[in-house]
């Protein structure tokens, strides 16, 4: 009996382990059937851009929305802009600085954020990129007028971050992820926003936006309501809300950007808002650009455990079961169309999947024809540091899992291109 119990627990022990030993083994890459975008659930095959439009988007939305990042449930009661601080010469000269307080009201309950925003001084109506950052709108520069966030914040020592607070010691600590310089003198401007003021990136729904959605006594959201991710792309469109009535601003220029979390993020919110006129996903990975079905380094079942909160409880369903899933991440991308999005991976960040990433560019590449649209011509991947800059953009760098100076000199280009 002893021995029983003991054998029970070995293979319970092994079972679980199995199930979160990511696989980096491309030749253990299991067999699967890739759903056409271009076939409805019932089996119906879409011809034109029109049928697209009107049949199989709003079944793909509708089944990303309850499926996997959740439904957003219901709208703000008001919405106040204020700027609260701002400068015709900020970054020595070369930029407008403005510094917009967000307030969302719902049941009585409120929650602000700010948005920090860097135009170039010598163009009336800009483009610009928007896009969140990790650890507060005063990492992204060491412009000294930046405002500190006091919203609770992901501890990360290297850049002077402890005690879950945002301090002076981080100030400009991540301005090599911001290549805001390079921006301006492309024409461009920045929208950023400290995601942690939307939703704290903790395991609690009590905190951030879920919390003015409740109604009585409820604690979290429904099974097909949204996660943090959704509460993330949702206030992107709440802060497009304010950038679409900014004269400053270039509405129909606003590219929606986002690293890692913050990259599938940004694609839900390019998705959801046909407003924002392009998409950047950056090593956006497992739950954002990569597939799923390929199992390759960081899973559903792995991303679930670590982040239960990140997306809808219904995605829970699908944790070791791809098979079951009647999509996959190359019709989140295609849910793009017509509209530019690139799709960006580092050769060294395996846990995303850089293969997995491609190849849903390439596999959402029907939908853009369609639209007559050029996405990704071939199947194999393109050497390290070649992008390929049609309206679906592709690269892989050297290096790690990060957004480096190479990764914005190419969204700077192929923005210019595809936005002139
Ligand atoms: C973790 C997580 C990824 C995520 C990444 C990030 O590694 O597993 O899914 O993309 O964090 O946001 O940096």
């Amino acid at each position: 009996m002893r021995y029983y119990v003991l054998f029970t627990f070995v293979i319970l022990l092994q079972t679980m382990n199995a199930q979160f030993v990511a696989n980096y083994d491309e030749s253990k890459v299991p067999e699967f059937d890739l759903p056409d975008p271009l076939t409805t659930f019932s089996n119906n095959k879409i011809l034109t851009s029109t049928s697209w439009t009107e049949l199989r988007r709003p079944e793909l939305i509708n089944f990303f929305e309850s499926q996997v990042f959740g439904k957003v449930p219901g709208t703000i009661d008001t919405i106040d802009f204020e700027v609260i601080e701002e400068s015709n010469s900020a970054l020595g000269g070369v930029a407008k600085r403005r510094q917009i307080k967000v307030t969302l009201s719902k049941n009585g309950k409120t929650i602000s954020y700010l948005v920090l925003l860097y135009l170039p001084k010598n163009i009336a109506n800009a483009p610009i990129f928007l896009g969140y950052n990790f650890h507060g709108n005063h990492t992204v520069n060491s412009d000294p007028e930046i405002i500190i966030s006091d919203a609770w914040s992901l501890n990360n020592e290297a850049i002077g971050i402890t005690n879950h607070t945002l301090t002076e010691e981080s100030r400009g600590m991540r301005s090599n992820r911001w290549a805001i310089t390079k921006m301006i003198e492309a024409g461009y401007g920045l929208a950023t926003i400290y995601y942690g003021e939307i939703d704290p990136d903790k395991n609690d729904f009590a905190d951030g936006v879920h919390a003015l959605f409740y109604s009585g006594s409820q604690k979290r959201p429904a099974k097909d309501e949204w996660g943090a991710i959704g509460a993330w792309a949702w206030a992107l469109s709440r802060t497009m809300d304010y950038l679409g009535n900014n004269s400053e601003i270039d509405k129909t220029k606003v590219i929606v950007f986002g690293h890692s979390r913050l990259g599938k993020a940004a694609l839900w919110a390019g998705v959801m808002d046909e407003r924002f006129a392009g998409v950047i996903s950056n090593d956006s990975g497992c739950g954002g650009a990569a597939l799923s079905k390929r199992r390759f380094g960081e899973t559903i079942a792995q991303i679930n455990e670590t982040f239960p909160y990140w997306f809808s409880e219904n995605f829970k369903k699908y944790n070791n079961a791809e098979d079951k899933l009647p999509v996959d991440q190359h019709e989140l991308l295609a849910l793009i169309a017509p509209r530019p999005l690139y799709v960006a991976s580092a050769k060294e960040d395996e846990w995303a999947d850089p293969k997995g990433e491609f190849l849903s560019a390439y596999y959402a590449t029907p939908v853009y024809s369609l639209f007559g649209k050029a996405g990704i011509p071939a199947i194999e991947m393109p050497v390290v540091n070649s992008p390929i800059h049609n309206t679906v953009a592709y690269h892989i760098r050297t290096g790690k899992h990060d957004v480096t100076e190479y990764d914005w000199e190419q969204y700077i280009k192929w923005a210019v291109e595809q936005f002139h």
